[in-house]
This record gives C-alpha cells, sequence and structure tokens, in this order.
C-alpha cells in the first residue's frame, strides 16, 4: 500500500440522493496541481476498490474534497456514499490530468465548462490565485439537468467572495453561471447551446468566444466533452494536452464508479 496514503473523513454533504461531497485529511506529502485528479478509494477485504477524483480542493489547502455521483449497485460508490466523519479512504500519493492552466496558451478570458460532477476540477482551478492572474475574467459554467443538483452554488457566490486570499479575485474576475435544461431556472439549456445562440454572451456582457484571446477547459459526459470539442473545433480552436499548451483542454468526468 505504500502508494496510497490512508486518510481519514471529515465531512459529508449530500446534495441530493444522487449526488454528495466529503472532505478528508490530506498527507502533507500529497502534491498535485489544481484541476487534476487522483485515485481514491477503500480497501474491500484485503484488495483497494479505487476510482479516479478530481480533487475539489485547492492545492494549498489542508483538507482534501471530493464531489461524487453515487452509482446504484456501483462498486465504490455504493460503499462510499455511506462515509461518516471519522471513517478511512485510500488517496493515491500521485495526481496527474490535463486541466491546469499551464496546458493553456495566454489569452484573456478563461471558460470553466462543467456539467454534473464534471465541476469538481474546476472549484480547484477557482481557488487557485494564478488563474486570475493569467487571465482577466474566469467564467465558470456548470450545467445540470436539475437546479437541486447545481452543487456549491452558494459556496461560490456567498463563501469565495469573503474569502481572505481569493476573495478579491473572485468578486473582480469571477462569473459563475449556471444552467439547467429540465427545471424552471433563470438560466435554462445546453451549456453548447448557449454559446452557439450567443445567449450566454450576452448574458454574462463578454465577446463569443475567439481563438486568439479565449481559452477554455471542459469537463462532462462523453457526449457532452464531443460536442464542445466539436463546436471549438469548428471556430478555430486546437486543443492542448501536457507538453503541449494550446486553446482549449478537455477530460471526461468519471462514470463508472
Ligand atoms: P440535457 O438535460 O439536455 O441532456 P448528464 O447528467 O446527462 O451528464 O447531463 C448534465 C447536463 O449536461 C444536462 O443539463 C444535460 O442536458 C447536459 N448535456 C448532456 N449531454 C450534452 C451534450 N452532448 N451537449 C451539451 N450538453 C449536454
Amino acid at each position: 500500500m505504500s502508494n496510497f496514503n490512508q486518510e481519514s473523513v471529515l465531512s459529508v454533504h449530500h446534495w441530493t440522493d444522487t449526488l454528495f461531497s466529503f472532505t478528508t485529511t490530506r498527507d502533507p506529502s500529497f502534491r498535485f496541481r489544481n484541476g487534476e485528479f487522483t485515485m481514491i478509494g477503500l480497501k474491500v477485504g484485503e484488495k483497494p476498490l479505487l476510482r479516479a477524483y478530481s480533487v475539489a480542493s485547492a492545492n494549498y489547502e489542508d483538507r482534501l474534497e471530493f464531489f461524487s455521483i453515487k452509482v446504484p449497485d456501483g462498486p465504490l460508490t455504493s460503499r462510499l456514499q455511506h462515509l461518516k466523519q471519522g471513517d478511512e479512504i485510500i488517496v493515491s500519493r500521485k495526481a496527474t490530468g490535463t486541466l491546469v492552466i499551464d496546458n493553456l496558451e495566454d489569452g484573456r478570458n478563461l471558460y470553466l465548462i462543467g456539467t454534473g460532477t464534471g465541476l469538481a476540477p474546476f472549484l480547484s482551478v477557482i481557488k487557485d490565485p494564478e488563474t486570475y492572474e493569467r487571465f482577466e475574467k474566469v467564467v465558470l459554467l456548470h450545467g445540470c439537468r436539475r437546479v437541486a443538483e447545481l452543487a456549491y452554488g452558494e459556496m461560490i457566490t456567498e463563501k469565495l467572495p469573503n474569502d481572505e486570499l481569493i476573495g478579491e479575485y473572485i468578486r473582480n474576475q469571477l462569473i459563475y453561471y449556471p444552467t439547467v435544461t429540465r427545471d424552471p431556472f433563470r438560466n435554462r439549456g445546453r451549456i453548447t447551446d448557449l454559446i452557439t445562440s450567443g445567449k450566454l454572451f450576452a448574458d454574462i456582457g463578454l465577446d463569443s468566444l475567439d481563438p486568439a484571446h479565449d481559452r477554455v477547459m471542459i469537463c462532462g459526459s462523453p457526449a457532452l466533452v464531443a460536442d464542445t470539442r466539436t463546436l471549438l473545433n469548428s471556430q478555430g480552436f486546437v486543443e492542448g494536452n501536457h507538453g503541449e499548451p494550446a486553446q482549449f483542454v478537455v477530460e471526461k468526468a468519471f462514470a463508472e464508479r
């Protein structure tokens, strides 16, 4: 088990009957870049049962946070959803992933497109002071089916603007745009449609996407990732990766849990 740390659960929050978050202790030796994911899980018998999870906390925080769906009969989440304060979980000592700002060329505005639990890596990215030093405006889009699934909305609009370290960045540079597709809400529709129709840009008061100065990160279902990639490619955006920064980066939200 030397590749893993044992951590203990500090808090659990259930958003809906299919979504929950939890925080754990953090071994001081565990390093990650904001936006990365790691392997976490439980020991089932003698064997570790592990899945990839984006770290939803920032790399300067002393606890780790994770945002998860509950998959009916999912090998891990059917167990994980019963976590309680004081329970032990295992966390890999390594983190990786493409959704880090170093994989993007310099630019003016940064768009973070997350659907469902695909929000998780961006919770880490929006807490990073460097994000605001590199980009003028940071637009966080969270798309869900239902209003109840818009997790973390209150943290983003109430808590972060008053944060000692990043409050000023949040107040001046972060634009949070939650949207839902299957409930009445102030913002409605799929993120791809809101981009194509121009409604998003009218609502937030920014120009339409332009590869010359906008940068984009995407995290969601395979369909969301594929459609958004096609949309961006058609507008001339080039996809980046490790060692090859470009104009947008993608990662699928992990679904098999
Ligand atoms: P919709 O309700 O129209 O399917 P999911 O829970 O399936 O991952 O969906 C989360 C959100 O992402 C929903 O609002 C859903 O809209 C939207 N969505 C799903 N697939 C796509 C896609 N291919 N392009 C854009 N938005 C999508």
